[in-house]
């Protein structure tokens, strides 16, 4: 059995004094939950993130990682960085950062390379945009996100790594997929893996992205790939992240 995750990728937003409310909500909010949760905030919140929740069953992680492990690579934060303020997980290739930062297939696999290598767990995104749904390209640009680590990494790797898939049309815009789109998706990336390892698929946990609300995870959850969720928004919001928890439950 897959445990589901529910992770919360705060994005660049918070302060000190909201991050505080919100992460002492949170851990008061998943005690005797069966689903796992995380929480990304923001690297220079870290610190803060650590210490209200320590001794928690909530994990962190960092919202993205440098390929580089350390050196003269100015605002870099490297995977051992994170590890260093307890970092379970780290969010390698998310469609912001692919098409707002330019992070190509390549650099995304470096970042998840560094980030193995550091013992952290990457949570791969993938997703298609807009256009590349209505061109019936969906299967095919979500497959080649996969293979490029596949290639660089070995099946192997996904063992130890989570898979979100977010279309990019779904983030931020209120437009969640259905239930059936996530599935297919979800159940093509797990078949992908299956041709090459049945007991890697069988065990890869693939969570749903994109306008992920209280009233639409629990279907979207009951679908048998859809191992969690990865929440923009709702995250923001201790009663939405926390209703989207129970709905994995
Ligand atoms: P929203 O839930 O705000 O659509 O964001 C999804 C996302 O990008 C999570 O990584």
């Amino acid at each position: 059995m897959r445990k589901k995750l529910v992770a919360g990728n705060w994005k660049m937003h918070g302060s000190l004094q909201s991050n505080a409310a919100l992460l002492e909500q949170i851990r008061a909010g998943v005690v005797g939950l069966a689903c796992e949760v995380a929480v990304f905030p923001p690297y220079p919140y870290l610190a803060q993130t650590r210490a209200l929740l320590s001794d928690s069953e909530v994990a962190w992680g960092g919202q993205s990682l440098s390929e580089y492990p350390v050196g003269a690579y100015t605002a870099e934060v490297s995977a051992a960085m994170l590890l260093d303020f307890g970092c379970r997980y780290v969010l390698v290739g998310h469609s912001e950062r692919r098409a707002l930062f330019g992070e190509t297939d390549a650099v995304v696999a470096a970042k998840f390379a560094a980030a193995q290598q550091a013992s952290l767990i990457p949570v791969l995104c993938v997703g298609e945009t807009l256009a590349e749904r209505e061109a019936g390209l969906t299967t095919s640009v979500v497959s080649r996100q996969l293979s490029v680590i596949i290639e660089a990494q070995g099946v192997a790797a996904l063992a130890s790594a989570v898979v979100a898939y977010e279309p990019v049309w779904a983030i931020g815009t209120g437009v969640t997929a259905t239930p059936q789109q996530a599935q297919e998706v979800h159940a093509a990336i797990r078949r992908q893996v299956a041709v090459l390892d049945a007991s890697v698929a069988k065990g890869l946990r693939i969570l749903y992205g994109g306008s992920v609300k209280p009233q639409s995870a629990a279907e979207l959850f009951g679908q048998v790939d859809v191992d969690g969720g990865l929440v923009g928004g709702a995250a923001l919001v201790a009663d939405d992240f926390l209703a989207i928890c129970r709905a994995a439950n």
